[in-house]
């Protein structure tokens, strides 16, 4: 049976219906992950969830191990990684409590290790043109009509170093640079698992309107209250979603090293 991970983001610190069977602390050659990993199940799938802020949340997005924590998930054995997270929303019609299926990646991140090839192990470069495994992206989509989860289906993920918000005028130009959503934690995680050949998926659930697009002032508290308020969805949208995903995969994620050495 094969694993699959999960990396909770804001107000979700841990996996709901899991039946916790181990807590795991993992050691890696980068250092520490941002917690133990807790191993599970839910229904017949094997679980493997991570809190990236670690679960007290004290671990802001720019100190995150994101080395760490993907291979953490290889060592364990997952081959397929959920990532969860909240965002600003940007692109129009988009409101708070809406879970985009994301597509597309702007990398704006700055000052993070963002590779597992610094030149010892050879010269690497993945292909990236479609940053989230299209198989998984898929199953998404199904499990959310399934169990009645309204899903945007497709949106690109502006990845911003933090930790503060942006200005309006950052986020204006994302905008016309094709950003859909906005967030902190979203790279290098997705880059780093390709690398580990590990299919990734990005699901964002909006927690607030992007600076500039509504006149309030943003508050921490309204992130936390929409991720809270969507945590119910979530659960129901997981559980479906570990049901429909066959043990073998059929993407191109597992193969990513293959013809990317140098
Ligand atoms: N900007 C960046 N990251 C975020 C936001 C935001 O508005 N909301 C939640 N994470």
């Amino acid at each position: 049976m094969s694993k699959i991970g999960v990396i909770g983001g804001s107000g979700l610190y841990d996996m709901k219906g899991l039946v916790l069977k181990k807590r795991k602390t993992v050691t890696t050659p980068f250092g520490k992950p941002s917690d133990h990993y807790l191993l599970g199940e839910i229904g017949n799938t094997e679980i493997i969830f991570l809190p990236r802020h670690g679960k007290r949340h004290d671990i802001p997005p720019h100190k995150i191990n994101y080395r760490a924590n993907i291979w953490g998930f290889k060592k364990l054995g997952a081959e397929r990684i959920l990532s969860i997270s909240a965002v600003g929303g940007i692109k129009k019609g988009l409101r708070p409590g809406d879970i985009v299926i994301l597509d597309q990646i702007l990398d704006l991140t700055r000052n993070r290790k963002s590779t597992f090839y610094d030149g010892e192990d050879g010269v690497v470069h993945i292909d990236f043109t479609e940053p989230y495994c299209p198989e998984l992206r898929k199953i998404l989509q199904k499990a959310g009509r399934n169990v009645k989860v309204s899903l945007k289906n497709g949106g690109t993920y502006a990845a911003v170093e933090g930790p503060r918000l942006e200005t309006a005028s950052e986020i204006k130009s994302f905008s016309i640079l094709g950003a859909d959503v906005v967030g902190m934690t979203g790279m290098p995680e997705a880059s780093l698992a390709r690398e580990l050949e590990i299919c990734y998926s990005g699901l964002s659930v909006v927690a607030n309107y992007a600076a500039g697009i509504s006149k309030r002032k943003l508050t921490v508290a309204e992130v936390m209250e929409a991720m809270k308020d969507t945590t119910e969805k979530l659960k129901r949208l997981l559980e479906e979603t570990f049901k429909l995903i066959p043990d073998e995969r059929e993407c191109p994620c597992g193969e990513a090293l293959k013809e990317a050495k140098i």
